[in-house]
């Protein structure tokens, strides 16, 4: 079937585009607009030509997927682009739904522009490790000027019509877009044309700044391919002919399309689509009706969990154990909003409408009307079960149990509650208004409409949603302990807390957002620290007496972090500083477990050691069914835990490493540190793909 054709309209061609569900570029949808367009340039008779789409919106984007051809080449749409613009005949857009990447490009091709008021304009490959590769970095600055294409095409955020409007890249705004284009084409008919690229960028006079900060934007992150790409093709659009841009652009695309950055950032964006495919759920399954959602414990986490749901609109019941504990709850949700009134992000109207829509009370009867209940009181299992019984009789039926709990057994506060099938884990990452991951936590016994009604109430509160199973830290939480395992075990052998949160944020190595121990001491030691005694009592954790032993003196002194100034490091204004408390501490405690120090740990080792046992955390998380693909873990470590996007992902990151490689250190640490523990042996899934020289990142159970 055509996806694009040329229709004919009294004196004016149409060139419709049909190519559901989001017009998105392909080679064959550029491959008929190349014949269509033909078409119309060969019949004089034609006055002027319009371009639209049939649909919920115009071209939304480029085929992501074609980027992985090696064969891919920009250049026909490119030249179909110069052979529009060059036209003698007007050719106007008429443009509606979101004009994205090729789409924008297609556009700014044309002689005119009308949209939709409700149109939104951007060009967001950069979120793909890419930059615009049809003329967009040389199209854009032309008519918006050089700040704000500078803005649109390094951030990838979209802008508003009325902004497109008023910047230049919108010539009208009209409900009808088609009919006013049409008016358009004939207006414009006969009369001088606007040619983009025959246009100086309006803001030329500022093209100093503007690439000064672009330079100094890659300067500061060198290892950023795209940063350095984005000032290049700023700095050609400021100060070359347009033919000389386009090859500086086609050479920064080419580039980037085929870079371990992009296709780890691409293989990311297939991913957090696809962690909403969950199995079992068929497709005549309906979600349950959410209209009003309860939180019990307006702490860290419930206050910004409620914050999630008023931001969506529901209407939300606090519940406190005190009158005290719910003013402080209700104390740090205005703090929050505050906070993003004054930084400009929300009116205060808004503000004080969600804030509006929280009551309050100490009573959990409370929660009776509810459809969906988020349980974050403390981290304690006789507490939880305590609210989960309180929960199972109070919550109407049919309603939805939540539990944030980061590391519980999910399956034995559902089995609490008395109503199983309606308990779920739903595992919020703090700040929990702003981080975009939610770990979904499919208990045993969860019925499947629990499910399907959080996966959709996830993307409704906007949050990337990632199924797990039930163990110990979930899928997120569980590699991170045999990573704080291993930064423990060797702030005893002599490496300090800045050499390793050093190794861990360097883009040499990983690019971390932040090391373990400036981690640990902005989320709490004292939180840390309770989690991993309460795992050691339980008798389900580790039960060696040095395991994380740093955590839990530093949490008996009080050093609790960031909040009480001192942790693993000591704060002086809130900066970090190395504590020689703490490295004192770590020899007292080396000396007490017989662990040997060594004066000069490798960068190298730290990095190994800090990785690689998380990779095999992650391959013995998929053999147990624990996570259900391995793009879901790379989701979750990018969406929750700062892991940066550019490195695809601890699993992806591996397999660029080798698998092979992995397994062979894996070995050589067994045998120099010794393997009591079996720490180090790797995963039957890991060794497998290690020996037939298979990836994990392709790896799947459905
Ligand atoms: P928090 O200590 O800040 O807040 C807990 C709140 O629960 C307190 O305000 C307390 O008064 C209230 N509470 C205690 N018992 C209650 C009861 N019977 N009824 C009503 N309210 C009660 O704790 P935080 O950090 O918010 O943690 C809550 C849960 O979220 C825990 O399960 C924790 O593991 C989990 N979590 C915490 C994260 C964090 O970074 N802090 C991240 C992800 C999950």
């Amino acid at each position: 079937m055509t996806q694009a054709k040329l229709l004919r309209e009294g004196d004016l061609g149409i060139l419709r585009i049909d190519n559901p569900p989001v017009n998105a570029l392909g080679e064959q949808l550029v491959g008929d607009l190349i014949d269509g367009f033909a078409q119309f340039e060969a019949d004089t008779s034609l006055i002027g030509l319009v371009i639209e789409c049939v649909g919920r919106t115009f071209v939304a984007g480029g085929d992501i997927a074609a980027f992985e051809n090696p064969e891919f080449s920009a250049i026909p749409m490119n030249a179909l682009l110069g052979r529009i613009e060059g036209c003698s005949r007007p050719v106007v857009a008429a443009l509606h739904g979101t004009v994205l990447g090729g789409g924008l490009e297609l556009a700014m091709a044309c002689h005119v522009r009308v949209a939709h008021p409700q149109t939104i304009f951007g060009l967001p490959e950069i979120l793909l490790g890419l930059i615009p590769g049809s003329l967009g970095t040389q199209r854009l600055p032309r008519l918006v000027g050089l700040e704000l294409a500078y803005q649109m095409i390094s951030t990838g955020k979209p802008i508003s019509a009325a902004h497109a409007l008023s910047a230049g890249l919108a010539d009208a705004l009209d409900d009808l877009p088609g009919v006013a284009a049409r008016t358009m084409a004939h207006d414009c008919a006969g009369a001088d044309l606007r040619r983009t690229s025959e246009l100086t960028p309006p803001d030329i006079g500022n093209a100093g700044a503007v690439l000064d900060a672009a330079r100094r934007a890659s300067d500061k992150a060198p290892w950023l391919l795209t940063r350095r790409a984005v000032a290049d093709c700023m700095a050609a659009a400021a100060t070359l002919p347009f033919a000389e841009g386009e090859a500086a652009e086609a050479r920064a695309f080419n580039g980037l399309v085929h870079s371990t950055q992009s296709r780890a950032q691409r293989r990311l964006f297939f991913a957090e689509r696809e962690a909403q495919k969950i199995p079992g759920l068929s497709g005549d399954l309906r979600p349950r009706n959410i209209q009003r959602v309860g939180i019990v414990g307006v702490g860290t986490m419930g206050g910004g969990i409620a914050m999630c749901f008023a931001n969506a609109g529901f209407p939300v019941t606090l519940v406190e154990t005190t009158p005290e504990a719910l003013e402080r709850g209700r104390g740090l949700i205005a703090k929050a909003y505050a906070g993003s009134v004054k930084r400009g992000i929300l009116s205060a109207e808004a503000a004080a409408e969600r804030e509006g829509a929280m009551t309050g009370s100490t009573d959990m009867s409370a929660l009776a009307d509810c459809d969906i209940v988020v349980e974050a009181v403390f981290e304690d299992m006789k507490l939880k079960l305590d609210v989960a019984q309180k929960l199972g009789a109070i919550c109407k039926p049919g309603a939805i149990i939540a539990t944030n709990t980061s590391t519980l057994d999910v399956d034995q506060i559902a089995a609490a509650t008395g109503r199983a099938a309606d308990v779920i884990g739903t595992h919020f990452f703090s700040p929990a208004h702003i981080m975009k991951l939610l770990e979904v936590v499919r208990g045993a016994q969860t019925a499947p409409d629990t499910l399907l009604t959080v996966m959709k109430l996830a993307k409704r509160i906007a949050k990337t949603a990632v199924v797990s199973g039930v163990c110990y830290g979930f899928i997120g939480n569980r590699m991170a302990e045999v990573y704080g395992r291993e930064n423990e075990a060797m702030l005893l052998e002599g490496a300090s807390p800045a050499q390793i949160d050093g190794v861990a944020q360097s883009p040499d190595f990983i690019g971390l957002a932040m090391g373990p121990n400036r981690m640990l001491d902005m989320a709490g030691v004292d939180v840390g620290a309770r989690t991993v005694i309460e795992w050691i009592a339980s008798g389900e954790g580790p039960q060696e007496p040095n395991y994380r032993v740093v955590c839990q003196a530093l949490f008996q002194r009080g050093q609790n972090g960031q909040k009480t100034g001192h942790g693993y490091y000591l704060y002086n204004d809130g900066k970090p500083v190395p504590s020689n408390a703490t490295a004192a501490l770590c020899a007292q405690l080396a000396a007490e477990h017989g662990v040997t120090r060594r004066d000069n740990i490798p960068d190298q080792e730290i990095f190994e050691r800090l990785l690689f046992p998380m990779v095999n955390e992650a391959a013995l998380i998929l053999e147990e069914g624990i996570a259900y693909r391995a793009g879901d873990i790379d989701v979750v470590w990018t969406s929750g835990y700062g892991f940066p996007a550019w490195q695809g992902g601890p699993i992806f990151m591996a397999d660029e490493i080798g698998l092979d490689r992995i397994v062979a250190r894996m070995d050589h640490y067994a045998q120099v540190l010794g393997n009591p523990h079996g720490y180090w042996t790797p995963a039957p899934l890991l060794r497998k793909l290690a020996e037939s020289g298979g990836r994990l990142s392709d790896w799947k159970r459905v």
